[in-house]
């Protein structure tokens, strides 16, 4: 075991966290830790990194145990060290051993000494066999993948904004290599070549890993185990988040099919007690089964509990017909082009998501229509347009010693701090909550504050920079449907395919500079891309001949109302009938390693029982077996994700 939580009890105050949880973390697990915002996930991981102590119950460590932990609150940690030591960080012996060298080499220039030369000479080879003189040079090249640039390596880690300050400290790690990695929501920081460099990087780390996150596609990809911090008790699951989901609907019928079935048995007791405690000669028996009944074990009813926030996003006034309109717009950074000369007009009740490939263009377009960047062309606002901007990491412009109260009022609404407490209760802030001050709140506590201000303005256009980053994906439900029913209209960049799907009705994706302009949902693009992409490769294919120029037209064409032709029906019938091909394949494999890793259990629990590990025939040919299953294991796993990539490619 590497680390583990024995009979642990923790507590803010009055308000329990955790109660008696006990839970074992075994080499090379990969595990995502789940609940609700709010409910302690962070809690849990500063209780093993060491950071809170346990009201009750121990946390187990062995000595030699090393742990890595990725906080996800990255403003708790600032240092105007460089990026290159704050890294270099992860090699806390060969900085002891070099530190002490230097300080030995200074002593005996100046006095010989026979002790301290041995323990000099002992020093150094210790250097040498931590390979310390190299660690610099390895530092580098880790945050040069990371996407630092040489000249930036010597600047202050504090200049550095969140999504890459969490690269330093993700690079710090990964030199550390410890045996267990702790990582809160890394994926809130990154844009999606980052997510998925994050992901090629975990698929094929060595120690074990917890990670707590929202996300849905991540965990299914990284996890192969499942906890679940709910009503503080965890709950175990082996599998990933799909099969959690399953499991859990089971769990929730099973519980509710033992409840019912045990109120029918204490109502039939009910009743025998009733009829025969008057009478003389069943007294005495009638006590009794009533002393049984007090003693049964309750079976609880299996309601789910779930936080339900009331958002309601309300406009105070009616805009004219158009809300904006972009002239031109030219944006560089250095020798970077962002936009090089691009038109676009956002109309009244329109609901754009922003996409792009590499996730720098978006934010900065959404920023420059914020005005909070600096920009060449022309940006008019339409009539009577009241705006307000939701910014990425806006979490980080909340000021930690307001409480919640004094939060709100700086959004500049003339509430009083009655009907600011009635807010706050939709974003399910009751009671003493509101006293809280914005330091203690967890990340998905934040957002819901960070959101409520945005509500308060009342505005009739918002600009939405990542609103879903730690929301649970309950909140992401919630605010998906409000943003539907908002009557205003809306822009916003996300990186979760989910929530755009569930909001957009037009799509603008930044390409070569451009504005492009979709009117259509998520899914309606992604088939409109598909079949654009199609048809560009059969014209690839074909010789230049005149008529490829006609088909150029009817690219064109449909690219003004993409939406209305379908062209093709007969590829979207191919591609439709693939799909369900993979499906069927992805939950054959998904099925099998389910079953393989049932029967692993059972051989690993055979290999425990004494009857066989006693007898020497009986445990080889178990072992054997154990072998076999591990090596299909293996292959079914492979298998499997690439079924899911391929999948994945398909979406
Ligand atoms: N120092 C503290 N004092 C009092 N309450 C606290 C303190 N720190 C956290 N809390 C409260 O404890 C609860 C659990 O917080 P925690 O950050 O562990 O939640 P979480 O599960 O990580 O949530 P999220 O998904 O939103 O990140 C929250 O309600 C939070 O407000
Ligand atoms: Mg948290």
């Amino acid at each position: 075991m590497l680390a583990g939580l024995q009979n642990l009890t923790f507590e803010f105050g009055a308000r329990a966290i955790l109660e008696e949880a006990t839970w074992h973390i075994h080499p090379g697990e990969r595990i995502g830790l789940i609940g609700y915002n709010g409910t302690g996930k962070s809690t849990l991981l500063k209780l093993f990194a060491g950071e809170y102590l346990p009201s009750k119950g121990t946390v187990e460590r062995s000595r030699s145990t090393t742990i890595g932990y990725l906080h996800q609150d990255l403003l708790s940690f600032d240092t105007s060290e460089s990026i290159l030591q704050v890294a270099m960080g992860a090699f806390e012996r060969v900085m002891q051993v070099q530190k002490e060298i230097e300080e030995l080499g200074n002593e005996l220039e100046k006095e010989e000494n026979e002790e301290k030369l041995i323990r000099y000479t002992d020093l150094l080879s210790e250097m040498d066999v931590l390979d310390g003189y190299n660690v610099e040079h390895k530092t580098e090249d880790v945050l040069h993948g990371l996407g630092f640039k040489q000249e930036d390596l010597h600047r202050p880690y504090k200049e550095f904004s969140g999504g890459w300050r969490m690269r330093v400290l993700l690079a710090k790690m990964i030199l550390m290599k410890p045996d267990l990695l702790m990582l809160d929501e890394p994926t809130n920081h990154l844009d999606l070549p980052s997510i998925e460099w994050l992901e090629k990087y975990l698929l094929h780390y060595q120690g074990a890993v917890i990670i707590v996150s929202h996300d849905k596609y991540f965990l299914d990809r990284m996890v192969n185990k499942v906890v679940e911090l709910y009503q503080r008790k965890l709950h175990f699951y082996t599998g990933n988040y799909t099969y959690y989901q399953q499991e859990k609907e089971i769990r929730v019928e099973m519980q509710q099919r033992a409840f019912e079935n045990q109120q029918d048995f204490i109502r039939q007791q009910e009743r025998f007690i009733e009829r025969f405690k008057a009478k003389a000669s069943k007294a005495a028996q009638a006590q009794s089964v009533q002393k049984r009944l007090d003693k049964i074990d309750r079976v609880e009813e299996a309601s789910i509990e779930r936080p339900n926030m009331r958002i309601n996003f309300s406009v105070e006034k009616t805009p004219g017909k158009v809300i904006c309109t972009l002239k031109n717009l030219k944006k560089s950074f250095g020798p970077i082009e962002i936009l090089n000369g691009t038109d676009a007009e956002i109309e009244r009740g329109d609901k754009i998501a922003l996409i792009g490939a590499n996730g720098k263009g978006k934010s900065t377009l959404l920023r420059i229509i914020a005005d909070r960047e600096t920009f060449d062309g022309e940006r008019n606002w339409g009539h009577n347009v009241a705006e307000s901007f939701y910014a990425q990491h806006q979490l980080e412009h909340l000021k930690l010693d307001n409480n919640l109260v004094e939060e709100l009022q700086t959004a500049g609404s003339k509430k009083t701090d009655l009907e600011l407490r009635t807010i706050l209760g939709c974003f399910l802030f009751s009671g003493d909550d509101v006293d809280k001050k914005i330091r203690v709140l967890s990340g998905g506590e934040k957002a819901r504050v960070a959101l409520a201000k945005t509500i308060i303005s009342k505005s009739n256009f918002l600009m939405l920079d990542e609103p879903t980053n730690h929301l649970d994906m309950h909140s992401v439900d919630l605010l998906a449907e409000s943003l539907n029913n908002y009557e205003g209209s809306l822009i916003l960049v996300s990186h979760d395919r989910y929530f755009i799907s569930k909001t957009a009705n037009k799509i603008w994706e930044i390409k070569d500079g451009k504005v492009v302009e979709f009117k259509g949902g998520y899914e309606e693009w992604v088939e409109w891309k598909e079949r654009m992409e199609k048809i560009a490769k059969q014209q690839e294919a074909k010789p230049v001949t005149k008529k490829e120029n006609s088909n150029t037209k009817t690219i064109e064409k449909e690219k003004s109302s993409p939406v209305a032709s379908t062209p093709n029906q007969s590829i979207d019938k191919e591609k439709q009938k693939e799909k369900k091909k993979l499906q069927r394949q992805f939950e054959e494999l998904e099925q099998k390693t389910a079953q393989l890793k049932e029967e692993k259990l059972k051989v690993e629990s055979d290999l425990a029982n004494p009857e066989i590990y006693s007898n020497v025939s009986k445990f080889q040919e178990t072992e054997k077996k154990y072998n076999k299953i591990i090596a299909e294991l293996t292959s079914a796993e492979s298998q499997y994700e690439k079924a899911f990539e391929l999948l994945m490619s398909h979406e």
